[in-house]
């Protein structure tokens, strides 16, 4: 009878179906937490998690499909500061997170649903700007970035009218792209074609 190796691969797919899960245990120590939010195939994560060996980032994706493809991408690379969840961010943040415990909130290119009908599933409707602030640590940050102008107007109009973060951008609410960035997939491919992207950040709020 032949017995497999017990495997060294950390659970990169984590579940909160029973609650937050214990990151600190997860990731072995309790460095700061980063969270993707629309994670596609993964490149941002792990540039993310490359560029920044000290922080434990943590991907949240809607799509299973996407899923797989992250993994892979993760385990090929042997990054260990790495976490996936898979679900609707905007479930997943109530569940996930504590308050006051993720040091930075990453959302680049969210689907903007430029259909009037649609409108309603945008990620910053509703909830979702509040749940990243009662999640982000005094001083955390939040970073956004969209190649369409209307949407992000939008952003800023409903994040700034919260009052709960200030927007560290210039006097329309719009951001430089931050020092050492990482690219995601759609803004590499955005800038090979000419398309302008536009960049968002906000710290939250000292209460
Ligand atoms: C336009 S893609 C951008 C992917 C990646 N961020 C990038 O910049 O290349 C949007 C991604 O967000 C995911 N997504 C959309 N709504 C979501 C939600 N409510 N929760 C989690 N992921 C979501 C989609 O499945 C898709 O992978």
């Amino acid at each position: 009878m032949t017995h497999a190796a017990p495997s060294e691969e950390p659970q990169l797919l984590v579940s909160c179906a029973e609650g937050p899960p214990d990151w600190r245990a997860l990731f072995g120590h309790d460095n700061p937490l980063a969270v993707e939010v629309g994670v596609g195939k993964g490149v941002f994560l792990a540039r993310l998690a490359k560029t920044s060996p000290g922080v434990n980032v943590v991907g949240i994706e809607i799509r299973a499909k996407r899923i797989e493809k992250i993994v892979k991408r993760i385990r090929a690379e042997k990054l260990a500061n790495v976490r996936i969840l898979q679900g609707d961010a905007r479930a997943i943040f109530e569940r996930a997170f504590a308050n006051d415990s993720v040091a930075a909130v990453y959302l680049n290119f969210p689907d903007p649903w430029p259909k009037r009908r649609h409108a309603k599933r945008r990620i910053f409707r509703g909830e979702f700007p509040a749940c990243v602030h009662r999640v982000l640590i005094p001083g955390g940050r939040w970073y956004a970035c969209t190649d369409v102008l209307a949407y992000t107007r939008e952003m800023i109009g409903s994040v700034d009218a919260l009052g709960i973060f200030v927007n560290e951008g210039d006097a329309t609410g719009f951001s430089e792209r931050p020092a050492g960035y990482p690219a995601s997939i759609h803004e590499e491919k955005f800038r090979a074609w000419g398309r302008r992207i536009h960049y968002m950040r906000w710290k939250k709020r000292d209460r």
